[in-house]
């Protein structure tokens, strides 16, 4: 297939921008790699990492330049990012942003209103449905092969050492920030059913004595055709392994069951200065040398696929959006403690 490099943008570069720009920066669809990030340091390592074509502390910069195609929005907090996420697209700029896209369904909706004028494409990194293993489950679960599912679980709990970072920055609940991941993927693999009752519960006894963020929340979706999910995110397990994230999928199916362990523990590091470790076991992953172990990398070149050769996205921001009615919906059950209907 022919193709036209594109100029992308990456805005943030912390973890997550981070390993985006290096993806950029080794793909052949990248012309010029520009960079906003307002920490000196980071800058200058992820600016040299990717020998950078531009390197700078204002993302108007990105914004303002016209031989830009497409951004990506990695920064923090979560709060912050929706006016970078508007003027990217009024400047007619595609979008990957992390989610969510906006703080409410009527910012979204205008999002997606202009990307749909623009003729833009607009997505939100839900990297998990790039992990071969569920993008297996996805598979097995579209092509009958364990018949009529009827109900999915998924959880999965990251360490206090993230949950500190995100709740420092950010009041975004555990289904918002890390059940919006598992939401989107059973959503995804329960399509075209429809989500239509959600309750969802909280429990907090460790960072609840210093704030009001709770430790974890269940929450538990009805779809259309009476198959359940029930989604777990948490965020005080010990450290195993910086970033370490720990998964459990169990899907029931009328013909047979499907069951992945993604607490990766097939690789266990043993040393005398730091214990049992758990290596390759964050969400994004990471690269090891001349490979990168994990799945940010391949939707970072699918969102780049997508905008150079007009091809469509694994992740459309309607789907991002009925993400957003469940996880808000998950909230209200959870303070209310009543089932909120989506119908
Ligand atoms: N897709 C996934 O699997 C996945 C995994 C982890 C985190 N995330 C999401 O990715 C996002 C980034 O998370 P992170 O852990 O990389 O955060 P981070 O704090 O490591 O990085 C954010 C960066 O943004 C920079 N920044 C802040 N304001 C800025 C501005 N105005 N202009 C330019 N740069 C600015 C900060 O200096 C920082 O370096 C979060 O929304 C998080 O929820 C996604």
């Amino acid at each position: 297939m022919s193709f036209r490099p594109i100029n992308i943008g990456v805005i943030g570069t912390g973890w997550v921008g981070g390993i985006r720009a290096n993806a950029c920066a080794n793909s052949p669809l990248v012309k010029e790699l520009h960079i906003a990030e307002i920490n000196p340091l980071k800058a200058s390592i992820v600016g040299d990492e990717t020998n950078a074509s531009n390197v700078t502390n204002n993302w108007h910069d990105i914004i303002n330049n016209d031989s830009i195609n497409a951004v990506i929005i990695a920064s923090t907090p979560e709060s912050e990012r929706y006016p970078i996420v508007l003027s990217a697209l009024k400047e007619k700029k595609s979008v990957l942003v992390e989610k969510p896209i906006a703080p409410s369904l009527a910012e979204t909706d205008e999002a997606i209103r202009i990307a749909h004028k623009n003729n833009l494409k607009l997505t939100v990194g839900y990297t998990r449905r790039f992990d071969p293993r569920y993008a297996y489950v996805n598979q097995s679960i579209k092509s009958g092969r364990i018949g009529d599912p009827v109900t999915c679980l998924l959880s999965r709990n990251i360490t206090r050492e993230i949950g500190t970072k995100i709740k420092g920055r950010s009041k975004l609940s555990p289904a918002s920030m890390g059940g919006t991941h598992s939401i989107d993927f059973l959503l995804w693999c329960l399509q075209p059913r429809l989500p239509v009752r959600v309750y969802s519960q909280q429990a907090g006894k460790l960072f609840s004595r210093e704030s009001k963020t709770p430790d974890h929340q269940w929450i538990m979706v009805t779809m259309d055709d009476g198959s359940t999910i029930t989604a777990g995110s948490g965020w005080v397990l010990p450290l195993g392994y910086p970033q370490y994230s720990q998964s459990w999928i169990e899907i029931i199916g009328t013909d047979g069951s499907l069951t992945v362990d993604d607490t990766h523990k097939e690789i266990i590091l043993n040393s005398t200065k730091n214990g049992i470790e758990y290596p390759l076991s964050s969400m994004p992953g990471e690269q090891v040398d001349h490979v990168f172990a994990g799945a940010m990398v391949d939707e970072t070149i699918h969102f780049l696929n997508a905008v150079c050769n007009n091809q469509p996205l694994l992740v459309t921001a309607e789907e991002a959006r009925l993400v957003m009615e469940v996880t808000n919906a998950a909230d209200i059950s959870a303070e209310s403690g009543h089932v909120v209907s989506l119908i």
